[in-house]
């Protein structure tokens, strides 16, 4: 069956990555005015949630790699942004297969409390199988992980929203539990925002079946076109809606030709050995997906420099072309814009003051054309 996703009446949201995980979020050796550390990071939620962004997105990280040898823990760097600001909400990516998950969602519940309703959580299936093994863990096969994955967001909506919680599956159980206190009581919000990032068909379907949001790599606007009209798909049939973002690393100049100079500067100024590393290693985490559909199985070296192949989504230029590109995902159902930035603080700040006005002005005009 084939479900058209309409374009969103409502304004798009912006949500950016927060960077907890040291070398910035491009793997180059080009300066980045931009640091991994907590009061780096409180300031920017700050200059973040003053700019128009309502979401910020942090990774998981356990160990050195790939130009990352920092790293600060998600849930807690997630909690700290959230307390240290008032309406910016947060949202810590975590692995089914390291949290026992009636932990993670106490935790989240706690956090949920404290915040007001402002905590989410990405459940990402992971790609980085040393951090799994060298922590003694096994690493499941690419389907294995998310049928993982899949149970536990069952896990998590039955315990946010039961009394006597029961579920028996083949990865986790539950019998007769109650957690109190709930998440935190927000109207028209059942629990807790579960966001998920994966594009392979395993994805999809998990996504369809039990995520609110779905997250997806870099592309073009007829690459997210195909996997939002794949996991709308899903939905329907369960009688679900899913809300979709997706990432972009944002460059916006004066001028286009600096814009693009910019970029071909991190490309041209790549940590190689690091590239080449992380590609061979995301790669071969979705070997076992026999019709290649997943994230990174077609990128190529440069789009590579970015961690999610955010080049790819083409938000460099001025302010105007951004803008419009912007405008393009939303037509193909985007709800939400995941940014990254070479210098967050001014580029937050920039975004704030000089593309987000333009976006709102053409969802205005676009919103008079469709009546
Ligand atoms: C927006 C987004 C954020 C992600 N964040 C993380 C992360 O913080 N840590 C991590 O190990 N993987 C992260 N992932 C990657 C997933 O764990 C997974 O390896 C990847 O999505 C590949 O899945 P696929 O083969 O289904 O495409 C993220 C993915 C997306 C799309």
């Amino acid at each position: 069956m084939t479900a058209s996703p309409a374009p969103a009446r409502e304004p798009l949201k912006f949500a950016y990555w927060v960077p907890n995980v040291s070398g910035g979020l491009v793997v180059s050796k080009i300066e980045q005015r931009t640091d991994w550390g907590y009061d780096y990071n409180v300031k920017l939620a700050r200059l973040a949630e003053d700019n128009g962004f309502e979401y910020a997105l942090s990774q998981v990280r356990y160990m050195a790699g790939y130009g990352a040898a920092y790293q600060h823990e998600s849930t807690s760097i997630s909690l700290a942004i959230a307390l240290a600001t008032e309406r910016l909400k947060v949202i810590a990516a975590i692995h089914p297969g390291l949290w026992q998950p009636g932990v993670l969602a106490k935790l989240v519940a706690s956090s949920d409390q404290y915040t007001h309703g402002r905590f989410c959580v990405n459940v990402v299936s992971g790609w980085f199988k040393d951090e799994f093994t060298k922590m003694g863990e096994a690493w499941l096969e690419h389907g294995e992980r998310y049928r993982r994955s899949e149970e536990f967001i069952r896990y998590l909506r039955e315990i946010w929203t039961s009394d006597h919680a029961e579920l028996s599956g083949d990865f986790y159980r539950l019998h007769d539990f109650d957690l109190k206190p709930k998440p935190y009581d927000v109207p028209g919000r059942p629990h807790p925002e579960i966001f998920m990032g994966g594009n392979s068909t395993d994805a999809r379907g998990m996504g369809g079946r039990v995520t609110d949001w779905y997250f997806m790599n870099g592309n073009t606007p007829e690459g997210i076109s195909e996997q939002v009209q794949d996991v709308t798909d899903v939905a329907t049939v369960h009688g679900r809606t899913v809300k979709f973002g997706v990432n972009g690393f944002m460059v916006a100049r004066e001028s286009e030709a600096e814009a693009r100079r910019v970029v071909q500067d991190i490309i041209d100024q790549a940590d190689v050995e690091a590239v080449e590393g992380f590609g061979s290693a995301v790669k071969q985490a979705g070997q076992s997906t026999g019709d290649k559909k997943g994230m990174w199985q077609d990128s190529d070296f440069s789009d590579l420099v970015q961690y999610n192949d955010g080049f790819r989504t083409g938000l460099v230029g001025t302010p105007e072309q951004i803008a419009t590109r912007i405008l393009e995902y939303k037509k193909v159902g985007a709800n939400l814009m995941l940014l990254g930035f070479l210098h967050f603080h001014e580029e937050v700040e920039f975004f704030g003051k000089h593309v987000l006005p333009i976006v709102r002005e053409l969802e205005a005009v676009e919103l008079e054309r469709v009546g």
